[in-house]
């Protein structure tokens, strides 16, 4: 039999991931796609785009030249998610190789673009909120659940809100039941996305009761058979007493929590529209850890904003020192296009900038291996998600709920089961255990 093969590359967050598992499950239901990891042999090829930083967004066009010159006569290549948004039918005019365009709001239009010659979908005011979940034809022990689309912030140095549009929530019923389907097919434990997620049920495209995401939250623990739940990105404004007493208090929830803080110093956080101030962040912080002392905290920081000064960068530093991160995504500040900070004056050299962001990782390494220290003795509770065998070594391994990856040596433990877990070494940031129960 003649099977169609699909091959997709996916860059940028989780939500395009979320996206390139939705367009996977449609093409399979819809036009019997099969998947497959090498580009020669697709008769579709699929680049699902991220246009956060200028570099990604730069590789395209030479991917697009190297998928073209390797691709089966007759396969098609398709640009999809944030920078097909961006740039729309640029692409196709800079690359006629290109034979459709879908933009990140667009997706449940894969069906239909792939049939037509040069379609360019990008429109961000599209509501795909209430298209159905992918069919869990193949389901795993996570799920990745979408609970609302675009972003209504306009931090200054962000092209999200341009490529994704505006803030829509997915109503709670079509969530609670998605979520019962993914638990009934074996799911265990499922990873809320949004941009903005705890401002969720402040729009929806339908009529809707009046709800918040901590509501949402209690609503989902519900769900048997789930048995944790994750999320990502809280906004730090949002995080009020009531949200981060269900954290703290509800057992399904996952002790991790990403908290962006972008800057530590409040004038660089002002000039990006963040909305809170170096005192609210530490505060929120000194909350949370005073109600969960072993929580783990990941962030995300840019460094050399244009108006970021020496001072600036310390005030970021002294946060990085008392907040001690487990987990630090970092990043220079790229300039964007449809942002209100792409016209600001940059006086800060690419030397200084690479400087700064070398500076802050270095501290968190430090940080990294003090934390790893007193992680020896701690118990985890881990779900197990894989086994792994190099002879002559075999371990079982998994996530702690504050998300820290662990290995249990000499063991082949049920996927899907949660076990208590006492660290007993760690080796080059990464921990193993022994089985406790
Ligand atoms: N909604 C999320 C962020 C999504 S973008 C939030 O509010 O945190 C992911 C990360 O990319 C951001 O947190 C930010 O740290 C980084 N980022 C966004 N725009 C950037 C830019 N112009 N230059 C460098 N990093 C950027
Ligand atoms: Fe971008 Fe800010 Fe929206 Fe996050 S909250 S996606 S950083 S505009
Ligand atoms: Fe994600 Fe990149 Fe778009 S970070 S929202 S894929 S611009």
């Amino acid at each position: 039999m003649n099977t169609k093969k699909l091959y997709i590359e996916t860059m940028g967050c989780a939500m395009n991931n979320r996206d390139s598992d939705h367009l996977i499950a449609e093409l399979r239901e819809k036009e019997g796609y099969v998947l497959t990891d090498q580009a020669q042999e697709a008769d579709l090829i699929l680049i699902n785009t991220c246009s956060v930083r200028e570099k990604p967004e730069r590789k395209l066009f030479s991917e697009i030249g190297q998928f073209n010159a390797i691709k089966k006569p007759h396969a098609k290549i398709g640009v999809c998610g944030c920078t097909a948004s961006h740039l729309g039918e640029e692409i196709i005019k800079k690359a006629p190789s290109v034979s459709f365009v879908l933009g990140a709001r667009n997706i449940s239009k894969i069906t239909q673009v792939i049939h037509q010659d040069k379609a360019v979908e990008v429109d961000t005011n599209f509501d795909d909120s209430t298209y159905m979940f992918s069919k869990n034809t193949n389901p795993d022990i996570k799920a990745l659940l979408n609970i609302s689309i675009g972003c209504d912030k306009k931090c200054t140095y962000c092209i999200v809100p341009h490529t994704r549009g505006k803030e829509i929530s997915i109503p709670t019923q079509m969530l609670l039941d998605e979520a019962q389907k993914l638990a009934q097919n074996g799911v265990k434990e499922l990873l809320l996305l949004g941009q903005n997620v705890n401002h969720y049920g402040t729009r929806f495209s339908n009529p809707h009761k009046p709800t918040n995401f901590t509501q949402l939250l209690r609503e989902l623990s519900q769900i048997e058979g789930i048995e944790r739940i994750r999320f990502t990105s809280p906004h730090p404004l949002h995080m009020d007493d009531e949200f981060l007493e269900e954290f703290a208090s509800n057992p399904k929830i996952c002790k991790s929590i990403h908290i962006p803080l972008q800057s530590g110093s409040t004038k660089v956080l002002r000039e990006m529209k963040r909305g809170y101030t170096q005192e609210w962040y530490l505060d929120r912080v000194q909350k949370l850890k005073s109600l969960v002392p072993h929580v783990g905290i990941s962030t995300d920081i840019i460094v050399a904003f244009p108006t970021e000064t020496e001072e600036d960068f310390e005030e970021t530093m002294k946060v990085l020192n008392l907040v001690q991160f487990d987990t630090l995504y970092s990043f220079i500040y790229s300039p964007r296009p449809h942002t209100e900070a792409q016209n600001l004056h940059n006086p800060i050299s690419k030397e200084e900038a690479s400087k700064r962001l070398a500076t802050l990782q270095a501290r968190h390494k430090e940080i990294l291996a003090q934390k790893a220290k007193q992680e020896i003795g701690s118990i985890h509770s881990v779900l197990i998600e894989n086994h792994r065998d190099q002879s002559p070594y075999i371990w079982s391994e998994g996530r702690s709920d504050t998300n820290r990856l662990i290995k249990i040596p000499d063991q082949v433990l049920p996927l899907g089961s949660i076990v208590s877990i006492k660290v007993t070494h760690h080796e080059g940031g990464s921990l193993s255990g022994e089985l406790l129960s």
